[in-house]
């Protein structure tokens, strides 16, 4: 391990470098316009995979390429699955972003651009990891196999159905993913829970076209207004979703678990400040952990409709949309809450308007055992890197091939975040801590060693 450990520290400068140049490619996964850019990416590294040592393939599918890599030089010992994403959240708003999110920028020891912490910063560690036991040992002391795919930010399906088709080459004995955040600064992190999603949009149409507001108001629904009604309807004040059977499914957590969360150093008021905001909101009876780890919740992304652009422009515009995400929690059923969310639409949609209902996409919730040989490794392995304990948490995002990896592959993933709670995932200004880049890489090397035992 010596070898391997000072290799990782003498190569630091070149690990940022390539590091640098994924995040130079523009792997917007939801802008059609990137196509080609996320192509050359996976291209990218399946040449980067090959040149360290591994079998590397770029796999076609309906959308972004997924690429596959392998090593499998060590027969009877254990193989490991790395899963991670090369695609990334669109940038915009642009204007916000202090350096451009495409020009990777160091500054006060991050780096800033789009992807850095997700997932690029964060899935390349562990080839950084792998490369130090190829080139200062005589390779990784365990198979491995990599899976980065392009699609994660798009809720697309195509990743699930490569799995379930591929489950032999795919088979393992322990997975690890890193695309979570860390519980906080020093705080090294194991996440093992993960929300499930479903993504809708609704599009709400009145008049064939956009009306003068004084020649026609007061005669018609205006579909932006009777839009805001219903997005009002969604939740009572008290923060309660109110889509009929939403919660039907939910499992409340365990004494012991809400002991776990509330022995976590989460402190509200720091939370609160480091979000500007003047108060923070949930759901009542539950604590803010609760409300982001255990508790489902439904949001409006986004709205559009009518006249936006500068001045006024006196109209009744002809449509208005919202696109509405719902996070689950265990047990609920991403196709049946889908059912719920529709049902409920088409009972408060008003006689006087057009209702059109779209599924965008959906993932399941996911919990996986905190006993599992791989997460107690994983747990040596920080604590080995960073000299100190790491705590369990949860995390209130989703990651979709967590569950599809659990029941196609029958392995629980270890979620082995080196992100940081403000690395500012798909906002402006997305960084990612250079130290926890370089701390990650050592963890990984660690684990590589500790999961051959
Ligand atoms: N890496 C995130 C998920 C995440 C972030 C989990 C922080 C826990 C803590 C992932 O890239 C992501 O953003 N997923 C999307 C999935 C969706 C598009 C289906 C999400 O959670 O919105
Ligand atoms: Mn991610
Ligand atoms: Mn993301």
């Amino acid at each position: 391990m010596p070898a391997v450990t000072d290799y990782i520290t003498k190569n630091r400068q070149r690990y940022v470098d390539e590091l640098f140049e994924l995040l130079r490619m523009p792997t917007v996964s939801a802008d059609s316009t990137k196509k080609q850019e996320l192509i050359r990416c996976a291209e990218h590294l399946v040449r980067h995979f090959a040149a360290i040592g591994l079998t590397a393939k770029l796999v076609k599918t309906p959308g972004h390429p997924i690429v596959y890599a392998e090593w499998l030089g060590r027969p009877g010992a254990p193989t490991v699955l790395y899963y991670g994403h090369y695609d990334v959240q669109p940038a915009d708003p642009l204007e916000l972003w202090k350096t451009p999110p495409f020009e990777p920028t160091i500054k006060g020891g991050n780096v800033y651009a789009r992807g850095s912490s997700d997932d690029k910063g964060q899935f390349f560690l562990h080839v950084k990891a792998a490369e130090a036991h190829f080139k200062a040992g005589d390779g990784p002391p365990v198979n491995i196999k990599f899976i980065i795919e392009g699609e994660e930010e798009a809720a697309a399906d195509n990743l699930e159905k490569y799995i379930a088709d591929n489950t032999k080459l795919l088979a393992c004995d322990h997975i690890i993913v890193s695309d979570t955040a860390q519980f906080d600064q020093g705080c090294p992190s194991i996440c093992y829970g993960l929300r499930g999603i479903v993504y809708m949009e609704i599009i709400v149409t009145g008049p064939n076209r956009d009306l003068h507001s004084g020649e026609f108001g007061g005669t018609v629904a205006n579909p932006a207004n009777v839009l805001g009604r219903m997005i009002s309807r969604l939740h009572d004040d008290n923060g309660r979703v109110q889509i009929d059977g939403f919660y039907n499914d939910v499992v409340e957590l365990s004494t012991a678990e809400k002991a776990e969360f509330a022995r976590l150093p989460f402190d509200p008021e720091k939370y609160r400040k480091s979000l500007d905001l003047p108060q923070l909101f949930g759901e009542k009876g539950y604590t803010d952990l609760e409300r982001v780890w255990a508790r489902p919740t439904c949001d409006v992304n986004g709205i559009y409709g009518g006249y936006m652009g500068e001045g006024g422009k006196t109209i009744i515009p002809a449509k208005a949309g919202a696109k509405i995400s719902m996070r689950l929690v265990p047990d609920q059923d991403p196709e049946t809450i889908e059912r719920q969310f529709i049902a409920y639409i088409k009972k408060i949609t008003p006689p006087s308007v057009r209702v059109e209902i779209i599924t965008h996409g959906k993932a399941r919730p996911v919990v996986v055992p905190t006993d599992s040989p791989a997460l107690t490794k994983a747990r040596e392995a920080l604590r080995k890197a960073y000299g100190t304990e790491a705590v369990l948490m949860r995390g209130g995002g989703s990651i979709p091939v967590v569950e599809t990896f659990k029941r196609e592959l029958g392995v629980p993933a270890v979620l082995l975040g080196f992100g940081l709670p403000d690395d500012a995932l798909h906002s402006p200004n997305e960084k990612m801590s250079l130290e926890q880049f370089h701390r990650g890489i050592l963890t990984s090397a660690y684990l590589m060693e500790l999961l051959a035992e």
